[in-house]
């Protein structure tokens, strides 16, 4: 399947590509096949910032940026959360959609075909921001981006991200990789609920790190 209207965004095209070829692929599965909700190794950070929040997480407001498949969006519905996705393919956005409607969460989930950069986010106004594997795309925007995406947390509300650091493959460009220590400056004075680092092979010889963190704004 070929979907066009994407819009054009800062991270490279032979990315966007890989991505895009990914999520066409799944959009033709069965129904019961996207019935199913995997969000894999991000379990524990999604539930670790909920569990925290409050045991009734219904109607919590979540923004989630690069949401592509759909998988967050939807087991964050499914505990009765309303989040807006937003993600540059058509393909992910037509995916997220038709997951959410076959598990009936239409009513509680809105992807919005769209850049993550370049709009700006009121104040304070989302429960829980969710940033995996897509901010270090914008490169010399990614951590201006950064503090204005933690600045839409309410006070108690919760910061999840999630980004690559070396070791990587080299990019052209390189990824804007934020380590660690930037992350701990950028929320000083959040508290760190869970915080780490770690190191995965995705493919042999393709060794790839990773750090993640779920914070907590300041009341
Ligand atoms: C590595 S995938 C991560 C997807 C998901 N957050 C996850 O953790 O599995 C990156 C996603 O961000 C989206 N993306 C990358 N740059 C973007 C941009 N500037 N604006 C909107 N979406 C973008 C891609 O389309 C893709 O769905």
């Amino acid at each position: 399947m070929t979907i066009s209207n994407n819009i054009n965004v800062a991270t490279p095209k032979k990315w966007m590509d890989g991505w895009d070829k990914i999520y066409s692929q799944m959009l033709s599965a069965p129904d019961d096949e996207l019935a199913r909700i995997d969000v894999g190794h991000r379990t524990q950070q999604l539930e670790h910032a909920l569990a925290i929040t409050k045991t009734d997480t219904s109607g919590l407001k979540v923004l989630e940026l690069g949401s592509g498949d759909g998988n967050v969006a939807c087991y964050l519905a499914r505990l009765g959360c309303h989040v807006v996705g937003v993600d540059a393919l058509a393909s992910a956005i037509a995916l997220a959609q038709r997951k959410a409607k076959i598990l009936g969460f239409s009513d509680r989930v809105e992807f919005r075909l769209d850049d993550i950069d370049g709009w700006s986010i009121p104040e304070e106004s989302y429960d829980v921001v969710i940033a995996m594997q897509c901010l270090q795309y914008l490169f010399d925007r990614t951590i201006p981006r950064l503090r204005e995406v933690m600045a839409a947390v309410k006070p108690g509300g919760f910061f999840v991200y999630s980004g690559n650091i070396p070791p990587h493959f080299e990019t052209e460009p390189p990824i804007r990789f934020v380590t660690a220590d930037e992350l701990r400056t950028e929320l000083e004075g959040w508290t760190l609920h869970a915080f780490g680092t770690e190191e995965r092979i995705l493919h042999p010889n393709d060794l790839r790190g990773y750090v993640w963190v779920v914070a907590r704004k300041p009341l």
